[in-house]
């Protein structure tokens, strides 16, 4: 039903933008932090990474085609591709900002679900904000 699933698909374009950035900076990142900034943006990639492929078949689940192309990505996510190399708490900040529009797109998809009481999916979106609010801590605790 695209009640549901078309935020869904938002959610998940947000998440996988979310997800290139944060690889896009563990490897283009440099300076004299760069043991640190390398490992940070790689746990984040990683968890984001890992939680893609259930986020595709949830929405295979509810009934929808899963976004698989860049440009449909480029459509749906709120997040702007990252094209330049910039500093270090440079990174740390956009991805900060970034990651509050993911956790936003994901309490829209999340509070839709519910309404259609759909609680697997809602579960589902529920670890996804619980992982996000995490990344949220770390990026603001690094950023001051
Ligand atoms: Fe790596």
């Amino acid at each position: 039903m695209e009640e549901i699933t078309n935020p869904l698909k938002v959610a998940f374009a947000d998440t996988y933008a979310f997800y290139v950035k944060a690889q896009n900076y563990h490897w283009n990142v440099e300076g004299s932090m760069f043991p640190m900034y390398h490992e940070f943006f790689g746990n984040i990639y990683e968890e984001v990474g890992g939680a893609i492929d259930r986020f595709a078949e949830e929405i295979r689940a509810a009934g929808a085609y899963a976004p698989g192309a860049f440009r449909r990505f480029a459509e749906l996510s709120n997040i702007e591709d990252e094209v330049l190399v910039i500093g270090a708490s440079q990174m740390v900040a956009t991805l900060y900002t970034d990651n509050m529009k993911v956790y936003a797109s994901l309490k829209m998809a999340r509070d839709v679900a519910d309404t259609y009481e759909q609680n697997g999916l809602v579960n589902f979106l529920e670890d996804r904000l619980d992982a996000h609010k995490k990344h949220d801590w770390m990026l603001r605790s690094t950023l001051k």
